[in-house]
This record gives C-alpha cells, structure tokens and sequence, in this order.
C-alpha cells in the first residue's frame, strides 16, 4: 500500500478532499492516507500555519495531495502554498487545461499546458515599506530557475508529444527581469530541435488565448503570469472548478488544484470536487498506477457526458451527488 500525504485544507478544502478520498478507495487503489492539518486553524495550537511534521510527512511520503488552504489578504501570515512549494523546491507549477466532455465553452479545441516557475519572481516575498505612502516588492529571477523551469517545459514536451513550447515575458519592458527568463529559454530550447519554439508578450498572450486558444500548446512563464495565465486557461475549459494542478520538484510532488478555499461556497455541498480529483488522476499516473488513474478519468467523464455535474458547470447535483455518480461510474 502506497503511503501519501493528504493536505484537506480549509474552506471547501475538506467537502472536496472527503470527495475525492471516496471515489479513489471506491475505484480500488489502496492508499494509506497519512492527513496532515496546515492554515490558519493550526496556528492556535501550533504557532504556525505550515508546521515541520507537514514538511516531514511530504518528506517521508514523496507525495501529496493537497486541497486549498486560505491566505488573508494584506496581513497575517505567509502563504503555507508558497511556502511549502518552496521549501521542498517543488519548482515546476505543471496546469493543462483540456476541454471535458459535455462541458461547455466558447471554444472546443484548447489543449493548454500551462508551466510555470514556481520559486521566484515577484513571489519570493521580498518587499518593503519605503515610507507611509510606497511600498516595493522586489522581482527576482535566476539563470538557474529559468534554465530548469525551461528544461521542464521542454521535456515535458518531448515525454508527452506536444509539439511546440512558447516562452511568455513582458521583455520588452522588464529587459533584465524578464530579460533573462528569455534568454534562458533561448539557450536550453536548443537542445531540443525536434520542439518548435515560441515567444509572446503576455499582454498579447491574453488577448490570443481568448480569440484563438488552439493556437497554443505547452506555455512556459515566470510565476506571477503563469498564476494569472493559468486561471484565464481555466476559464477557457470552464472554470476554475475543473482546472487541476501539480508542483512538481526533483524529490517530491504536490499535486492541488488551481482554485483556492472559496470561502463564499464554503459549507454548502455546492463546491465541484472534479478539479482536486483531476489532480488526483495525475497524481496516480505519477505514481504508475495508470489502470486506476484511468479507470478514475473515464468514471468522470462518463458522470458528465451523462449531464450531471455540479452548479459551477450549469447543473443542479451537490458535491455529494456529483461525487456518489462518479462512484457508480466506476
Ligand atoms: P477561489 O479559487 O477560492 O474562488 C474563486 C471563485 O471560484 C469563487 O467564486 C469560488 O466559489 C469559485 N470556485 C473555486 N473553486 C471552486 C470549486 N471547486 N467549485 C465551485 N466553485 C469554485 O479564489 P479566491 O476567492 O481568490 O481565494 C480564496 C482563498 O483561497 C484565498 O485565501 C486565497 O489566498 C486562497 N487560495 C489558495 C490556493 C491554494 O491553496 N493553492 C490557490 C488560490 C487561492
């Protein structure tokens, strides 16, 4: 039996994890659950919201799947999100966003990997308050993170037949920042000639994404446009309530969703757990188990060509609902 770390979250974090949790023992995969609590309900009790023993788990396990954890705004404490991620250098944000069946978009034909950087840029936190009225976020990149980051783009390219990478930047403006992210990309997609190559300014990028979405393949960008970029892809297969998500290191592997805690659904049975299961599949397949991971997706899909699904996507089912059809789907 395989040992991996379940993060439940808060928010609608527990609905979905107890969902998702159902349908993979429902669908056979033996897992040993090691739950581990992370967020602002711990910090009581332990001080903190990201305590070591979470860390260690992920340590011991090598995986984990985690549900959303809420992040106050403006005060408090740091994202446990980005903390974790970069404490177990998970440096690849690894977000496809493909369209499901019987759910309907303005577009049918997008098939998006998003990657993104996931240590650096203008999430490493580093701002200060100059005086009362200005306050500086600093933006770092570095050769090495962009290398990899980029290395992973195009690897994952290679292991999955996709056939173009595009590099996203704002160079133009940010030439050192930004600059150097493009550079990176330029040097490592040399060695992979087999990958056609691409470069687009962000600000064009959106506008591209939401006239011509099948025009794009595997999209490779710093973090804070890979969060936004990612998010404006999930809106283009519908919505955030389906967009899975992994962070992806050379150790260790979290697989989470894109969306947060959303707090304004919280508790209702209303929240759609296919986005965390999503996740799960590709977690499953990470862990070579590719007859439950495809027996999960194909249960999924069956559930929502049938019409059921959860409010989100246009339709009447609870979370309970929505998760009992997977399971008879199975
Ligand atoms: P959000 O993703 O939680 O919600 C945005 C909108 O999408 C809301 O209307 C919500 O109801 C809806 N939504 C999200 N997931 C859904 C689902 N599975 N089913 C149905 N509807 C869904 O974004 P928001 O409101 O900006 O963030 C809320 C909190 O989550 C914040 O504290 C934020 O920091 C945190 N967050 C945590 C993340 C993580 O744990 N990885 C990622 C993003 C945000």
């Amino acid at each position: 039996m395989k040992n991996v770390t379940l993060i439940n979250g808060d928010g609608i974090g527990p609905e979905i994890s107890n969902a998702v949790v159902k349908i993979i023992d429902a669908s056979g995969l033996k897992i040993n659950w090691d739950v581990q609590t992370a967020g602002e309900d711990v910090i009581e009790k332990e001080g903190v919201p990201l305590p070591e023993r979470v860390l260690n788990s992920i340590k011991k396990n090598k995986i984990a799947l985690k549900a959303p954890v809420t992040t106050p705004i403006g005060k408090g404490f740091r994202s446990v999100n980005v903390q974790l991620r970069k404490e177990l250098d998970l440096y690849a944000n690894l977000r496809p966003c493909k369209n499901l069946p019987n759910v309907k978009t303005k577009f049918d034909n997008v098939d998006i990997v998003v990657v993104r950087e996931n240590t650096e840029d203008l999430y490493a936190g580093i701002e200060r308050q100059v005086d009362v009225d200005t306050a500086e976020s600093i933006k770092v990149i570095t050769r090495k993170a962009s290398e990899r980051i980029c290395k992973f783009a195009f690897d994952y390219a290679v292991n999955n037949n996709r056939n173009e990478v595009c590099v996203v930047t704002k160079a133009n403006i940010m030439k050192l920042s930004d600059g150097l992210f493009l550079e990176s990309f330029r040097k490592i997609a040399e060695n992979y000639p087999q990958i056609k190559k691409r470069e687009i300014l962000v600000d064009n990028l959106c506008m591209q994404l939401v006239q011509k979405p099948e025009q794009f393949d595997v999209l490779v960008l710093p973090n804070l446009y890979g969060d936004i970029v990612s998010d404006l892809c999930a809106g283009l297969i519908g919505g955030l309530g389906v967009a899975q998500g992994a962070n992806i290191g050379l150790d260790y592997a979290v697989f989470e969703p894109v969306h947060g805690s959303a707090p304004d659904i919280k508790g209702l049975n209303k929240a759609n757990p296919a986005a965390l299961l999503l996740s799960a599949v590709e977690m499953i397949k990470y862990m070579n188990e590719f007859v439950y991971a495809e027996k999960i997706e194909k249960a999924l899909f069956k559930t929502l060509a049938s019409g059921i699904c959860t409010a989100d996507l246009g339709g009447r089912a609870s979370t309970t609902e929505f998760t009992d059809a997977i399971i008879s789907n199975l």
